[in-house]
């Protein structure tokens, strides 16, 4: 048996968990909006079209933020087909997606629907086919109290209050050569400056999101943050990271060590940012937001061709095993691990596209295996993150390297004291036996240890939802400032101590 030890200490706090790390996305693409989260007609439907079984999942999966309405959509989209009379609304060609957008959703029925799930909405402008004056017409839309033209639009269309939106994304992933209206770093830099400029003469309690890379292994990741930042670095208030991750040619060791890969990518991004700050002799320390994040098996996606313009097409519905709810569980402890720089992250996305809920029509929607770890870590990871260094083992990595086996972190709530531990042995055969000192906090319990782990290729169905839940763990022993607890091969574990 493998053995590591560590240390859990007050002392060595990261930062509080911002609860807007807990976020989803919701993007007009494939079943996510139509059929997924607004279903008109089905028996799981309200009177407003919102699914509500799929709402109630929202609000257990503890979902605090999320990002509407793209995404690669959000760069051939005009806002105000979406408002209005919906018998209005124009049907579009969706370009991204190679699918047709009736616009029977759009901004309002979203606002509608954040309050039903009880979430924050966060925006995104068009930065692709659109530019200063759209953003700051939405803004106004969205924001302004009254007495103008678009905020007496929004009034006229029903919601006399403004929506009060606060979080914006200054366009999407405009360093992909995919994206509609793609940029160069320094043509991307000056637009959003100048939109975030705009943006807050329009509202000034706004906070704006700045595009990073779309991933780590962009050709132009690095260069492109100094740029965009050189221009906008004192406009915006995050930076954004994307990165999805899934196992290629059964590397079962690097898809394990997925996490690894997403704290090199954070690092690397701070690093970048505190060098434009160097420069710009400035003490600000720029936060992060990751806001699309998740496993995704991109290698099996042949790209929106075969959507064939159809209205709400099955795209990317990956169906998620415990292996992948291992990974998911273990990113999300990447990203407390950087509470003090990751503002915003969303699990990308929130209902059938690459997603925790699943939904059919006339039947429930069900929890796939990554809700599970998300839901967990939602509730439960509270107050402040405590960084753990456990030693431990390490393995070697094709794409990652060099890579400790045991992975922890831990919150502490300061009201309560109590403690939640989160782990991920990444070892594929051997448990890990962890011996952790925990004499600098006052614990006397272990409540609650729950895993998943086991038979790694279960998966969830409409037919069989329970398929893959969190198991009851047990052995954990608690015992003068000392927590033993032995972690199963490949597994994610959280252990509640109060
Ligand atoms: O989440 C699916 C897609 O992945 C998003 O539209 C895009 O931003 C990213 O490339």
């Amino acid at each position: 048996m493998l053995t590591s030890t560590g240390t859990l200490d007050p002392a060595f706090r990261v930062a509080p968990v911002d609860r807007r790390l807990f976020g989803s996305f919701v993007e007009h693409m494939g079943r996510c909006v139509y059929g997924g989260i607004y279903a008109p007609g089905d028996p799981q439907s309200d009177v407003d079209g919102y699914r509500t079984d799929v709402a109630e999942l929202v609000r257990e999966l503890g979902i605090t933020v999320v990002r509407y309405p793209g995404g690669n959509f959000v760069s051939g989209y005009r806002w105000e087909d979406g408002v209005g009379p919906v018998a209005q609304r124009p049907r579009r060609l969706d370009l991204a997606w190679h699918s047709v957008e009736t616009n029977a959703f759009g901004l309002s029925e979203f606002i509608g629907w954040t309050r039903l799930s009880g979430v924050e909405p966060m925006l995104a402008v068009n930065l692709g086919t659109r530019g200063i004056e759209a953003a700051c017409d939405l803004v106004e839309y969205a924001n302004h109290p009254g007495g103008t033209r678009l905020s007496d639009l929004r009034a006229a269309h029903g919601s006399a209050q403004p929506y009060g939106v606060k979080l914006w994304c200054l366009g999407n992933e405009m360093d992909g050569p995919w994206q509609i209206g793609h940029k160069t770093a320094d043509e991307y830099g000056r637009l959003a400056a100048e939109a975030a400029r705009a943006m807050k003469l329009v509202d000034p309690g706004i906070e704006l999101v700045a595009c990073g890379s779309s991933g780590r292994d962009m050709p132009t990741f690095g260069q492109w943050e100094e740029t965009v930042l050189g221009h906008a670095f004192d406009e915006v208030d995050y930076l954004s990271l994307h990165a999805y991750y899934e196992e290629h040619d059964g590397d079962r060791g690097s898809f394990l060590a997925s996490a690894h890969a997403m704290d090199a990518f954070i690092d690397a991004v701070i690093a970048t940012c505190d060098a434009v700050a160097a420069r710009k002799r400035s003490r600000r320390k720029l936060k992060l937001s990751f806001d699309e994040w998740n496993v995704w098996y991109q290698s099996r996606f042949d790209g929106a061709a075969d959507a064939e313009w159809a209205q709400a097409p099955r795209l990317i519905e990956d169906v998620y095993s415990t292996l992948d709810a291992v990974v998911v569980g273990n990113l999300l402890m990447s990203l407390l691990r950087h509470a003090d720089r990751v503002a915003v992250a969303c699990l990308a996305q929130l209902v059938n596209v690459i997603a925790p809920i699943r939904s059919e029509a006339g039947v429930p929607a069900w929890r796939q295996s990554t809700f599970h770890p998300f839901a967990l870590t939602a509730r439960y990871a509270v107050g402040e993150v405590l960084r753990v260094e456990p030693v431990t083992p390490v393995y070697q990595t094709d794409r990652h390297g060099e890579v400790p086996v045991l992975d922890v972190v831990a919150t502490r709530d300061p009201d309560s004291g109590a403690v939640s531990l989160f782990a991920v042995n990444r070892h594929q055969t051997e448990p890990v036996a962890s011996t952790l000192d925990v004499r600098g906090l006052a614990l006397t319990a272990v409540v609650d240890h729950r895993y998943l782990g086991g038979a790694l290729d279960l998966t969830n169905s409409a037919e069989a939802p329970q398929r893959v839940v969190p198991l009851e763990g047990t052995g954990a022993r608690l015992d003068s400032g000392r927590l033993e607890v032995a972690f199963p091969p490949a597994s994610w574990t959280m252990l509640r101590l109060s």
